[in-house]
């Protein structure tokens, strides 16, 4: 198995690249991701089976040599993991132009742009999973920008399933609820606490890969959520 992970130097993308390399001997791995230290890291450890590429999804420059390393590396892709991600916890009217261009770069954009140019590379039975979240269905007032940008990428993962239907491409949609990862601290959040974990995440993950699995809910009583809909109650 050839499988591209962004966002592969922390939380839920580190935890399904070790899982993959771990478990799956003949796997190879590209990480992707801007934290050199931890994709070096992986990589003393898991030697040839593991290559990095150092990017800002914010920068699509970056985000095409991603494309061109990627098939420098492995010629062909089996899965691509849009993992990368991150929020900016503030009321809709504070965010910044930066804040609104970053978030939708890196959580919308890249993996429209990635998937778009890796599929040239996939063959029949690749798997793309696009990492969004459950809270998709609740009305995150706190991370807006953030939200919106996973619902956009929620809507086009559903498009892209369609698309690549006829060329034996499976897209699977990643759900997860509070997980405890840099995640929050990263965007400004500091009272979370507990959640589940990255690991629970990745191994929910390969599963979906490896059973063909559309949609994945991590923990997985949330998928409650989708039989109720998108009501958009307030949650943050
Ligand atoms: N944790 C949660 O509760 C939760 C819930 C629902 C969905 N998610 C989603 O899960 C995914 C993974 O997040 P996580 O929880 O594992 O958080 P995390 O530990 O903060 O990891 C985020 C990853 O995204 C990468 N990333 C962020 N901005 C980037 C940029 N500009 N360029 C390149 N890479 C970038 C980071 O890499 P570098 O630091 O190396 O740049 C890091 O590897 C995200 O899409 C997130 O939205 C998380």
């Amino acid at each position: 198995m050839k499988i591209v992970i962004t966002g592969a130097s922390s939380g839920i993308g580190r935890a399904l690249s070790e899982n993959i390399l771990k478990y799956k001997e003949k796997a190879k791995v590209v990480g992707v991701g801007r934290n050199s230290e931890a994709l070096r890291e992986l990589k003393s450890v898991y030697g040839e089976r593991f290559e990095y590429v150092i990017a800002d999804l914010t920068d699509m420059s970056d985000v095409y040599r991603v494309v061109n390393s990627v098939v420098d590396f492995l010629g062909t892709v089996d899965v691509l993991v849009n993992n990368a991600g991150f929020g900016v916890y503030k009321e809709l009217l504070n965010h910044s132009d930066e804040d609104i261009y970053n978030l939708l770069k890196v959580n919308f954009i890249a993996p429209i742009i990635l998937s778009r140019e890796l599929v040239k590379y996939m063959n029949r039975g690749s798997v793309i999973v696009n990492v969004l979240t459950a809270g998709i269905y609740v009305l995150m007032r706190k991370l807006p920008i953030y939200g919106a940008s996973k619902f956009g990428l929620h809507y086009v993962t559903n498009v892209m399933r369609h698309e690549l239907k006829d060329k034996g491409i499976k897209v699977i949609s990643v759900f997860p609820g509070i997980i405890n990862t840099e995640f929050h601290k990263r965007a400004g959040i500091n009272y979370i606490r507990g959640g589940a974990s990255a690991d629970s995440v990745a191994k929910a993950i390969i599963k979906a890969i490896e059973r063909g699995g559309k949609e994945v809910y991590v923990p997985g009583y949330l998928r409650i959520l989708k039989i109720l809909g998108p009501k958009l109650i307030p949650f943050t």
